[in-house]
């Protein structure tokens, strides 16, 4: 093996109480990629923002190519060679692709300003280099979350000479752009680029790692190579044996809640990128957890937007029933009186407020509910606080920390919380898990079970077909905005891959 190019060694953080880095010592050498496995809140994002110079440790040493550097703004690690790809894209919305690619080391024409036609072409050569084929003139705000990753990856990318780290890269895509991206990795590998991957889905572990570290409470539990087999790592990740992630399936249905017949949505203008529900039929039952499988640009999360009133304006043709009785499902108001409560797959856009605590996100969303006036005692928001972060074991177990502060997986954590808290009767969730660690993530798909016991119905789009096989009772598969195919749980994720994307053979 190749000398290292990047050591670190004893780093320690603290942020006000929490002890989040305890002496880490982690490396990484030359087009390798290492895996770093962690539960939420485990220090992950901490320990790569202290390489990437945003965070400076308080205790430590890094060395790259053996000499040792401090960094004092993520420039200067950009600058060593290091580039990042963050949990929490940092693209800015309101530019489009090129700009953000290019923001900060604008092209210039002599004495002209802008070089905006060099940057444009640059922009699609840098965006085929990742393998991603979306036009550079159209603005990120109105890209969906799993373009803007591509976009961060491609961004990434060209700065990336020595060492990329890569947040969950994976998170926001379906299985063929990830697929797609692994290809990405490698090609990086082969240049030498060694390669930070951080990932909750330990399924990829194996097939695009060279080794895996382990990390729990701020501190290194585990070394191995990345063909350790997945029971040993979930053990090392959680501490704990851990046999069941997936609950026993839906024994009795309860009345049907929701049902679509050849249904569709179109909006009143027609939106650049927003795949319209064309011709969807469906049905969900109290009591049942049923699937939308399908790539990226299928229209799942459409569908779901739509059902919820949070589409564009626009309107429903064909049948929408929720109840038994027919639904005019055009504003978020009118979805939530007929019960139905909604998960984006964007937490930063629409579940919770970043600058608030935990404590106000969640009582916030029952406040109305509770309270006509508006008002809730002090004891009744503290119980409510309280209960949310012990179902969902939010981390730390605090109502009066900041929602921004929080790890990736425990602020989709606190969007569910506050979600369920409204006592929906059906419950719509996109990418329900994204970034959620396995551990907590079998929290979640049990209090799923626990509520569907008592009636609740879930639609739930994921990307990932191990969650979809293992948790449905049912499986819809999607593309380009019709339901091409229903499945039962449980069903082979090869068979159910096929017909979302309609190609046959492709791995799985
Ligand atoms: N700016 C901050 N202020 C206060 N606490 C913070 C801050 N950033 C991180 N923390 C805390 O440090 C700990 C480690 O967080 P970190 O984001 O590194 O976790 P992670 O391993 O990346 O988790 P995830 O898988 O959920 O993204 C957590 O307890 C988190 O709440
Ligand atoms: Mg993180």
């Amino acid at each position: 093996m190749t000398e290292p190019i990047l050591e670190m060694r004893g780093i320690e953080k603290r942020f006000g109480g929490v002890h989040a880095l305890r002496g880490v010592d982690f490396d990484l050498r030359e087009g390798e990629v290492h895996a770093l496995l962690g539960e939420n809140g485990a220090g992950k994002s901490t320990l790569m923002n202290v390489l990437a110079g945003v965070i400076p440790p308080e205790r430590g040493e890094i060395r790259v190519k053996g000499k040792v550097v401090q960094f004092a703004s993520p420039r200067e690690a950009q600058a060593s060679g290091i580039a990042t790809i963050y949990q929490e894209l940092d693209l800015v919305p309101g530019l489009d692709i090129t700009a953000n690619l290019f923001l900060g080391h604008e092209l210039m024409r002599p004495f002209a300003g802008l070089d905006n036609r060099r940057m444009e072409r640059e922009a699609r050569a840098r965006m085929a280099a990742a393998g991603v084929d979306i036009d550079v003139r159209r603005k990120i705000g109105d890209l969906s979350i799993g373009q803007r990753q591509l976009v961060a990856i491609a961004k990434a990318l060209s700065y990336a000479t020595r060492v990329l780290i890569m947040d969950e890269p994976t998170a926001a895509l379906s299985a063929a752009e990830a697929e797609r991206l692994f290809g990405v990795v490698r090609a990086m590998c082969a240049r030498g680029v060694g390669i930070v991957y951080i990932s909750h889905r330990l399924e990829e572990v194996p097939r695009v790692a060279d080794r895996v570290t382990v990390m729990r409470d701020g501190r290194i539990v585990g070394d191995e190579p990345a063909s350790a087999p997945q029971a040993r790592l979930v053990n090392l990740l959680v501490g704990r044996p851990f046999d069941q992630l997936f609950p026993p399936r839906a024994a009795a249905l309860g009345p049907e809640l929701l049902r679509l017949e050849r249904a569709g949505f179109t909006p009143a203008a027609e939106r650049a990128g927003w795949q319209a529900p064309r011709d969807v039929s469906l049905t969900v039952h109290g009591g049942e957890i049923v699937g939308l499988a399908g790539v990226m640009g299928a229209g799942r999360t459409e569908l779901l937007s739509a059902l919820y009133g949070a589409g564009p304006p626009g309107r429903w043709h064909g049948s929408v029933s929720v109840a038994g009785r027919p639904a005019r499902l055009q504003s978020i108001g009118a979805a939530r009186r007929a019960g139905l409560a909604f998960v984006t797959d964007d937490r930063r856009g629409s579940g919770v407020i970043l600058r608030h605590s935990v404590g106000r996100n969640v009582v916030m969303s029952i406040l109305r509910r509770i309270s006509p006036a508006g008002f809730m005692s002090p004891a009744a928001e503290d119980e409510a606080t309280r209960r949310s972060i012990r179902n969902f074991d939010i981390r730390p177990p605090r109502g009066d920390v900041l929602v921004g502060n929080l790890s990736g997986g425990n602020q989709q954590k606190v969007v569910f919380a506050k979600e369920l808290l409204r006592e929906p009767k059906l419950l719509l969730l996109d990418e329900p898990t994204r970034g959620v660690d396995v551990g907590a993530k079998g929290e979640i798909y049990q209090r799923l079970r626990a509520l569907t016991g008592q009636g609740l119905g879930v639609l739930v789009a994921s990307s990932e077909l191990p969650e979809l096989v293992g948790l449905c009772d049912r499986i819809v598969a999607m593309r380009q905005g019709c339901s091409v195919a229903e499945f039962p749980g449980g069903i082979d994720e090869k068979v159910l891959l096929e017909s979302a994307t309609g190609i046959a053979g492709e791995a799985a």
